[in-house]
């Protein structure tokens, strides 16, 4: 019955019988969604019995959400069931590592699970529409809500566009436990001049075709069933009123077929952005450039039905907009069951789940530093251990923005798994130095150094709370904040193996603390199971395998800085000073290379993308194309052999680049085409194998068409954007 009912065809059917017996009013309904925290008010409830509400937000328990949901169906006039939205980010009780840290995991299979138990916890609280995933690429850790995205490469992004799409809405939207999964921000928030959350974005059409909009191609072709309009201004013309995104691109051009919803006041805010003069000409350009549904505010609400009746909107384009929602609505199967029992789906944050989100964590952490292989801790050779620092038992923390179902009493904190994992083989020595990442009073210090001083090594748990990043939590300065810089220099004082775990909500700048520690684990916001993921890694359980999904600057003044970046009529050579006080005096203008480099930092990241080290070593040999020449149209493999040199087994992320050497617009100095996780016994070799085609290697050129033109091209297999064996071959004409 579900499937008759939610086919292309019978749903296309359901719709237009529904449109042809609503009035305006009750369209307009269809498109408005309003905020119900905390219960469903008197007023809300009459708005539900008279067709004025589409769908709410924030409605989390399952009572209040079956409730207003019959309310819908057997006291309105035609039963129109409601989309029950909310932020389930990153996971909604077991919280899994931000995004970003999701995305270090290289791992979309894993993600897909993640988004799975999140679908499958969210739903039994009845809510079956998340806002998520965030797929704006974003190449600025100064902006807060890089946590909530994948970093900063369109390859790896829409990987995981895909496999988070896939999670949440499963291979049938009815079933029970799958919810609807919403792409956002569509499009470019995340190159907001100088990471200012909300900010202006400019982004030439062949730079956001190229790099912005791929994701949420992917996250279209894979079947999404709404995508979300951004807050930002796009070149002038803001994403919640910006026809070119949302018709010509959208719907012209990759034939989406589900909703769009705004950004929360997001309409309303066209005229504070200066495009509309008032609440009635937002809610035109909105309707116009085709947001189907209104977040929070009341344009639509106040003004459609006026719009309408002079002829300013069409019932045609009324009924395109509405009949999206609509579709959605059937697709989803809520007219025939949008009631959820809780008691139908597993325990919230159940051990299956906690294993899941713990997986996630562990294949997150990235090993950024490890001198003198001071990692892993042997713990049968330790007798104690310092363990110190304002992120080490912070169980709030460590889950990161948008963590709303989370419950911090569940968070397994670092500090705990470490004293489970020596159990009485050591003693730990806790001091947590610092009331929080921000704290300017060295008070502790000396207690600190005490332990780590009676210790035979000592970890050290850094980083920024959670409310530090998210959301209009944009930093100008991603350096460890408050006195942590001179905690480490304290610690590092008593000559013991120094350990830093950084917990964070975005790259931070590092460079003041690489001298005086000896390994660093970036943790990035964890989530739940956080603390027993770092426990494996620190004492060695498991080897670490996270590479970074964005470029780690040396100092901020290099963001912009990711690697797929430009050449440059001048690129830059091997550096020369990477600090201003090395610079001579008086040198003559050209003495030191005219190129493209900044003279106090250089032109190189402190980590470069795809970077991670394990406690084993990895070689790479017989990089091989399987042409020379390549047909237009053609598949060819591109394969390498990769070894476990070490003697510890251990999982490499495998990444293919390739390089266009010259285009109708210049291209990318790399561009990722491919990665794959392989793990490896000690001694043990694989060969790798990529399979391509040319339409792999397509990007928009000069007049805004996808093309491939024949030509060179240099490929890279390696263990991150820096590295790698090289090869090349070349595209011919057919
Ligand atoms: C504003 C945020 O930009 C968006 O990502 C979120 O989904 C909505 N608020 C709803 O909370």
């Amino acid at each position: 019955m579900a499937e008759e009912n939610t086919d292309g065809e019978a749903v296309e059917a359901r719709v237009s019988a529904l449109l042809g017996r609503m009035t305006t009013a009750e369209k307009i309904g269809q498109m408005t969604q309003v905020n119900a925290p905390g219960g469903i008010p008197k007023d809300l409830q009459s708005q539900v019995q008279a067709g004025q509400i589409g769908s709410m937000l924030n409605v989390v328990d399952a009572d209040t959400s079956n409730e207003i949901q019959r309310i819908a169906l057997e006291e309105s006039r035609l039963g129109i069931p409601l989309l029950m939205g909310r932020d389930v980010i990153h996971g909604f009780r077991t919280v899994l590592p931000i995004p970003l840290g999701q995305a270090a995991s290289w791992n979309p299979d894993l993600v897909r699970q993640g988004a799975r138990i999140a679908a499958l916890e969210a739903a039994s609280a009845g809510i079956n529409w998340t806002f998520a995933p965030m797929i704006d690429i974003s190449r600025d850790p100064r902006w807060g809500r890089i946590a909530e995205s994948f970093g900063e490469d369109p390859f790896l992004m829409s990987a995981f566009s895909v496999a988070m799409v896939e999670g949440f809405q499963g291979d049938d939207l009815t079933s029970p436990g799958t919810i609807a999964a919403c792409a956002k921000h569509f499009a470019g928030y995340g190159a907001s001049e100088s990471g200012r959350d909300y900010n202006t974005t400019n982004i030439p059409e062949n730079e956001l075709r190229n790099v912005y909009l791929p994701p949420f191609n992917a996250a279209v072709d894979a079947g999404v069933v709404s995508l979300m309009a951004s807050f930002s201004d796009l070149n002038g013309v803001p994403a919640s009123g910006n026809k070119f995104l949302m018709n010509d691109v959208l719907r012209n051009e990759w034939h989406f077929e589900g909703f769009v919803v705004s950004d929360w006041a997001s309409i309303e805010q066209l005229t504070d952005h200066g495009l509309t003069a008032n609440d009635k000409d937002a809610a035109l350009e909105a309707a116009r450039a085709g947001v189907n549904m209104e977040m929070a505010s009341t344009t639509y609400a106040d003004h459609l039905a006026a719009l309408v009746e002079e002829g300013q909107i069409s019932i045609e384009r009324l009924d395109e907009l509405v009949g999206d929602i609509l579709r959605a609505k059937f697709r989803l199967g809520l007219f025939d069951d949008p009631y959820t029992d809780p008691g139908k789906f597993p325990e919230l944050a159940n051990i299956e789940h906690l294993a899941i989100a713990r997986q996630v964590a562990l294949q997150s952490l990235v090993l950024l530093q490890n001198n003198n292989e001071v990692l892993p801790l042997k713990r049968n050779a330790l007798d104690s251990v310092a363990v110190i620092g304002p992120m080490a038992d912070a169980p709030y923390e460590q889950l990161g923005t948008w963590v709303f179902d989370g419950d911090p009493d569940i968070s397994q904190t670092p500090l705990t798994a470490i004293r489970e994992f020596v159990g009485d083989r050591a003693t730990v020595n806790y001091v947590r130095a610092m009331e929080t990442s921000r704290s300017r009073s060295a008070e502790f210090f000396e207690e600190a150094k005490s332990a780590a001083a009676k210790s035979d090594a000592v970890v050290v748990f850094l980083g920024e709370e959670s409310i530090l990043s998210g959301e209009a939590h944009s930093r100008a300065n991603i350096d460890l904040p408050g006195n942590q810089v001179d905690l480490v220099r304290a610690l590092s004082e008593t000559g013991k193996p120094i350990i830093a775990v950084i917990l964070a909500g975005r790259p931070l700048t590092l460079l003041n603390i690489v001298d005086e520690v000896d390994a660093i684990i970036f943790a990035w916001h964890p989530g739940t199971m956080g603390g027993p993921a770092i426990a494996d890694i620190l004492f060695g359980a498991e080897s670490p395998s996270g590479k970074l999904p964005v470029t780690f600057p040396k100092m901020v003044g290099q963001v912009p800085i990711y690697y797929g970046h430009k050449n440059t009529g001048k690129p830059a050579i091997a550096e020369t000073f990477t600090h201003i006080d090395d610079f001579p005096v008086k040198a003559a203008q050209s003495a030191y290379g005219m190129t493209s480099h900044h003279i106090d930092a250089g032109y190189e990241p402190l980590y470069p993308f795809g970077f991670g080290l394990s406690y084993t070593q990895f070689s790479y040999s017989d990089i091989h194309v399987s042409s020379d020449e390549v047909r237009l149209g053609e598949d060819f493999i591109a394969r390498a052999t990769v070894t476990n040199d070490g003697d510890v087994e251990a999982d490499e992320i495998v990444q293919l680049y390739v390089r266009d050497l010259v285009g109708n617009v210049t291209r990318p100095v790399r561009e990722l085409k491919g990665f794959t996780r392989l793990r490896l016994q000690p001694g043990e070799s694989k060969t790798v194998e990529f399979e391509l085609t040319t339409d792999d290697l397509a990007f928009y050129g000069r007049d805004m068409q996808l093309l491939v033109e024949p030509g060179e091209f240099h490929v890279w297999i390696g263990g991150d954007s820096d590295a790698g064996l090289q090869t090349e071959f070349a595209v011919v004409a057919d």
